[in-house]
């Protein structure tokens, strides 16, 4: 029988389960205290969000909704090209709500500069971003992070949301793969 557990090809733990279920009930006090009496849509930006986004969605405890949205930004080996399609839009208007964009990691803010300016032009009354990760190192696009989890070196990470061909979404923390990984599959 072939082995099948996914945590065979972790290579080290970045962030732990507990740490990252703290920092996410911080993040929803904050909201909760910044949005009370605002019932903002919190957007979450599919797939690597959903995690996060359902972690966050238990602690706010204010009226609020959710929508989703889901994009794909086309990369080369190395490098993002910029190019940034929509691939499912919203359910609901966005008109003069208060919106929280809800996002795993923001890498080179490509993607989260095109979503900004794409929503701007709906006439929300706010837009706000919420990340849970950051990679300050690779930042291209100046980009606002009203809410920021964690700030990690320029690795490429899995878990919590976060995939790498779409594996290992659904390891409880934040960890780098075995380097044969990548080239093996
Ligand atoms: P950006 O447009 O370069 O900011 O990239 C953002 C998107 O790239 C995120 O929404 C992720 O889907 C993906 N991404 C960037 N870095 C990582 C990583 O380390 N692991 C998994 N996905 C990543
Ligand atoms: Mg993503």
């Amino acid at each position: 029988m072939t082995e099948d557990n996914i945590r065979n090809d972790i290579r080290e733990k970045l962030i732990a389960r507990e740490e990252l279920n703290s920092k996410v009930k911080e993040l929803a006090e904050s909201i909760n205290r910044d949005y009370r009496g605002k019932n903002p849509v919190l957007i979450s930006i599919l797939k690597g969000s959903i995690v996060f986004l359902s972690k966050l969605m238990k602690y706010i405890n204010i009226e609020s909704s959710i929508d989703f949205i889901a994009v794909s930004s086309y990369r080369g080996r190395e490098q993002s090209t910029g190019i940034v399609k929509m691939i499912m839009d919203l359910r609901e208007s966005i008109e003069g709500r208060n919106v929280l964009l809800v996002e795993d990691i923001v890498d080179t803010g490509l993607t989260v500069a095109y979503l900004r300016d794409n929503l701007e032009t709906r006439r929300p009354a706010s837009l706000k971003l919420c990340t849970l990760l950051n990679k300050p190192e690779n930042m291209e696009i100046d980009i606002k992070m009203d809410y920021l989890g964690f700030k990690i070196p320029d690795k490429f990470v899995v878990g919590y949301g976060l995939d790498y061909k779409e594996k290992y979404r659904n390891l409880p923390f934040i960890a780098t793969l075995k380097p044969e990984i990548y080239r093996n599959k």
